[in-house]
């Protein structure tokens, strides 16, 4: 039997019972497999992609063919079984039932194209068009291994509409989308980077978009003419946009994730990118995570969210640039600050210019010691805090150990569902630690925190 032809069975069984096509990459570890090829080393050569990553895209895609086939699915026996299965598929045809597929369900074509069909929309090219804007330039770039390729596969394998990258300020958000741009560019046929920090409306946010894609000043003026031509774009183009410091379009005083007045139609047109076909990825980086997103990410929409975390080992690096000594005492520090790139970079320039680069005299100091720099860092997220929220804070910054929700009721003067919402607030802010002891989630404050807490709102410090 043709290969070609098996393939497209393959594609077309995949298709009937999961309404999606196979991707490029399942597509190539099929053919190189049916060829009786090893795949793995050739395909990761050809896509600039790790062998592992080839591996696990395999054996999702052999469970993928298990499910679709009704047994057991493996390279060794998958031509074998799919020459079989497709054998007995031709000969009882006529009147099978194909209509697992539900047709009530719009499949994104983009997503959905069958490998084998023509594109009808303009294929990627090696030389994007580039716009970075005010994107700081990045001069070290220190390991990431693991979100920069969970990401990549969230784009490229998983085509994912809407990313949020979110986590505390100085966490890295910024320097990671900017180093992924660097790595997928060639992916796409239009990479733009673009910060909010200075609150532009909905409306300067797409002119400013239009005008990088058409080239031209002249943009339409109703705002929904905008953003269906923004759509037309993301449609006809694969495009990377990153939105950066999406926080600044939140407002203050209330519970986390809430636009700011004039600020509401953002929510809409974050909706629309993750609801409406089209090829394209837009990523939001933003210390407080935006309400919708939280809805969108559980609606079944191609829409994620990762919060990024420590920089964890490759941190040592931050102090090793900064010249510091004592390096066995490097990880306690590293702990202490949590792996924040940026508040380690503060406190390294504080050991620096105090106490001769020696982090072991540092550590001698009552921890944590917070440089003015990062406390001022801070003071942004808290002054959004709503009263529960702080009062929160300033409670669970007392306590010697984590608390479950319930044992903060009665304890402050807020009802519980005041409460509730409060400490889930706190939490979209990424002030907030959680971990599950006995089935029971317990919430606390990182030593950085508590001591910010202490220092800025209670008396006796
Ligand atoms: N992976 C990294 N390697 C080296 N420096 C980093 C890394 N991530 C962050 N930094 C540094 O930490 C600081 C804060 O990073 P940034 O990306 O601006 O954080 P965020 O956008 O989350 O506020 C910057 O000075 C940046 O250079
Ligand atoms: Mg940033």
């Amino acid at each position: 039997m043709e290969l070609q032809e098996v393939l497209r069975f393959a594609d077309e069984k995949v298709f009937s019972k999961t309404g999606k096509h196979l991707d490029d990459l399942q597509e190539a570890i099929l053919k190189e497999t049916l060829q009786g090829r090893k795949y793995a080393t050739k395909i990761a050569q050809d896509r600039d992609c790790s062998e592992g990553y080839v591996r696990v895209a395999a054996a999702e895609l052999w469970k993928i063919l298990s499910e679709v086939l009704g047994e057991e699915v493996s390279k060794g026996n998958v031509r074998a079984i799919l020459e079989r299965a497709k054998f007995y598929n031709h000969s009882s045809a006529i009147g099978e039932n194909y209509g697992t597929v539900n047709h009530n369900v719009n499949i994104c074509q983009e997503r959905a194209r069958s490998p084998t069909e023509t594109p009808n929309f303009q294929q990627t090219s090696k030389q994007p068009h580039i716009d970075l804007g005010d994107a700081p330039e990045i001069f070290t770039f220190f390991d990431r291994t693991s979100p920069l390729s969970t990401l990549e596969n969230w784009i490229t394998h998983d085509r994912t509409r809407l990313i949020a990258l979110l986590g505390i300020s100085g966490i890295g958000k910024t320097t990671l989308s900017l180093s992924l741009i660097d790595r997928i560019k060639t992916q796409f046929d239009y990479v733009i980077y673009r910060s909010l920090g200075f609150s532009p409306t909905l409306d300067a946010t797409l002119t400013n978009l239009l005008q990088i894609f058409s080239q031209q000043s002249e943009t339409p003026q109703s705002i929904e003419t905008k953003i269906s031509h923004i759509l037309d774009y993301l449609r006809k183009y694969r495009c990377l946009i990153v939105l950066d410091d999406v926080q600044m379009l939140l407002g203050s005083g209330q519970l986390a994730g809430q636009y700011k007045t004039g600020y509401e139609d953002y929510q809409l047109f974050f909706k629309l990118i993750a609801e409406v076909c089209h090829q394209s990825c837009l990523i939001l980086n933003s210390w407080e995570k935006p309400r919708e997103i939280a809805r969108l990410s559980k609606d079944n929409h191609p829409v994620r969210c990762f919060v990024l975390g420590s920089l964890g080992e490759a941190a040592k690096e931050i102090l090793n640039s900064q010249k510091l000594s004592d390096e066995e005492t490097w990880s306690t520090l590293i702990d202490i600050y949590q792996g924040n790139p940026l508040w380690l970079e503060f406190t390294a320039t504080l050991i620096q210019e105090l106490f001769g680069g020696r982090v072991s005299e540092f550590l001698h100091c009552e921890m944590p010691i917070l440089d003015e720099g990062l406390q001022s860092q801070l003071s942004q997220p808290f002054g959004r805090l709503t009263p529960a929220e702080l009062a929160v804070m300033v409670h669970l910054a007392n306590q010697p150990e984590p608390l479950a929700v319930s044992q903060i009721f009665n304890k402050i003067p807020f009802s519980p569902s005041e409460i509730v919402n409060a400490v889930r607030s706190i939490a979209n802010r990424f002030l907030l630690d959680a971990v599950e002891r006995e089935k029971i989630t317990l919430f606390s404050l990182n030593p950085v925190l508590k001591q910010y807490v202490k220092t800025q709102y209670l008396s006796n410090r």
